[in-house]
């Protein structure tokens, strides 16, 4: 492998999956797709935790349960075919964190995206549900069609954010070509 810690932007949300989640954790993943985040943060949770995941289509959430029941991590993870815009309907507990990595499935429909209104919704309703000293981390794409506005959209929503109350980080490679995902990482602060 060329590079072994800087990889790119999974690899590097990855790592924050594991230095930030223990044991027990409750953590949303807003966006399941074919379960690779997912299968992470179950791992992660263990047996004591809870995953909520998300996702608008119906072979994403059957992508991600075939791989959590194949690496015996179906257990401890809700599934919900709905949109993300409604996880204050499914979540009535804090969370520990939450991972939206946006855009289109890949191999699937590439018109079946995260959209920049629903996005910055549902992402507001993740910061309310987050725990003090909460993790918040979004995977944001801009080379298909839609990806930028929602990009914009969503750093608007974030450089508002009062700082006595988040802090709020954005990665990025700034010398690849080629549109490489940007990510955004929130702390939410403890007050108590
Ligand atoms: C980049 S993929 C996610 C990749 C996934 N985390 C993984 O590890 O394989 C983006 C996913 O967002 C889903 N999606 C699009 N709009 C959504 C919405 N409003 N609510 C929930 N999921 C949505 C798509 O169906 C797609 O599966």
């Amino acid at each position: 492998m060329k590079f072994k810690k800087i990889i790119n932007t999974i690899s590097i949300s990855r790592d924050i999956f594991k230095s930030y989640i223990n044991e027990g954790n409750v953590v949303l993943d807003a966006t399941t797709g074919n379960g690779n985040d997912t299968l992470d943060l179950a791992r992660l949770v263990g047996y004591k935790g809870k995953i909520y995941g998300f996702d608008i289509q119906s072979i994403a959430i059957e992508n991600t349960k075939r791989l959590l029941t194949e690496n015996n991590q179906l257990e401890n993870v809700v599934l919900i075919n709905d949109s993300h815009v409604n996880i204050d309907k499914y979540i009535d507990e804090p969370l520990d964190l939450a991972i939206y990595n946006l855009g289109y499935l890949p191999k699937g429909d590439k018109n079946i995206k995260t959209d920049a209104e629903n996005t910055v919704l549902s992402v507001s309703k993740a910061l309310n549900l987050l725990k003090g000293n909460g993790i918040l981390v979004i995977i944001s794409y801009i080379g298909h069609p839609g990806g930028l506005e929602e990009k914009e959209a969503l750093e608007k929503m974030l450089n508002g954010l009062n700082q006595k109350e988040y802090n709020v980080l954005k990665n990025e490679f700034i010398n690849q070509k080629n549109f490489p995902p940007l990510l955004y990482i929130v702390e939410k602060a403890n007050h108590i």
